[in-house]
């Protein structure tokens, strides 16, 4: 096996694109509640991404077990730090959304939904205290740095390795 299988590829770039939007809209998300304006709307559509994100990580982690993974590149310290990143990034990926979950529920974000009436949602500090509430926003955080580990790394391997690494991670032509 000289690289990905065709769904593990997909499953990897559709994560980076759905995260891309998730971030973005939870980020919206937490200046409206600040401004004490966010929407149902807004909740629905940032949980909505964040549990096709979950969803997807777990069909991922499915498909690695059936497909398997390339071999490591060398035996060298920063192969198993990579391969180390890469276990972190998975369990990060699981973390992030579960916490989400977790935030609406045990605040008055999930009875406001159930209810229908935005007025029941958090305004500004409305979270105050919720402990899971900055575990998610932390998580969150803790993920950009090590997926900015992860892209320095394949970068590393692109430009000054050149091992031709990025071609295990793309969709090629048979
Ligand atoms: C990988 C998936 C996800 C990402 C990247 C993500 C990202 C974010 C970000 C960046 C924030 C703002 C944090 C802050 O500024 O403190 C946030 C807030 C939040 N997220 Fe997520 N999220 C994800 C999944 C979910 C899921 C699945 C749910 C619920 C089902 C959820 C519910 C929330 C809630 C309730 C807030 C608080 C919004 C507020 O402050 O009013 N998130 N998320
Ligand atoms: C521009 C951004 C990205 C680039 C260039 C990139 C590149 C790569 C490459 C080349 C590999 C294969 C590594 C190998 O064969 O040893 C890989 C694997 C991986 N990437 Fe990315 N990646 C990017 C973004 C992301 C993001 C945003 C995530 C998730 C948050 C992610 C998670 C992973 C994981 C978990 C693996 C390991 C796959 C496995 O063995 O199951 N990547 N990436």
């Amino acid at each position: 096996m000289t690289q990905y299988s065709k769904r593990m590829v997909i499953a990897h770039w559709l994560t980076l694109a759905l995260l891309l939007l998730a971030w973005y809209l939870g980020d919206t998300l937490s200046d409206s509640t600040d401004e004490s304006r966010a929407t149902l709307l807004g909740y629905i559509v940032h949980a909505s991404v964040g549990i096709v994100i979950l969803l997807l990580i777990t069909m991922r982690l499915f498909f690695r077990s059936k497909d398997g993974v390339p071999p490591a590149m060398g035996n060298t310290m920063m192969d198993k730090v990579a391969h180390g990143v890469h276990h972190l990034l998975y369990l990060l990926l699981l973390m992030v959304p579960i916490s989400g979950v977790l935030t609406v529920i045990q605040s008055s974000v999930g009875k406001a939904l159930l209810a229908q009436n935005a007025n029941m949602l958090p305004k500004a500090h409305g979270y105050h205290g919720l402990l899971v509430h900055s575990l998610h926003g932390t998580l969150v955080n803790v993920l950009i740095a090590v997926v900015i580990i992860h892209v320095l790394g394949a970068l590393k391997h692109q430009f000054i390795a050149k091992d031709r690494l990025l071609e295990r991670m793309i969709l090629r032509r048979r």
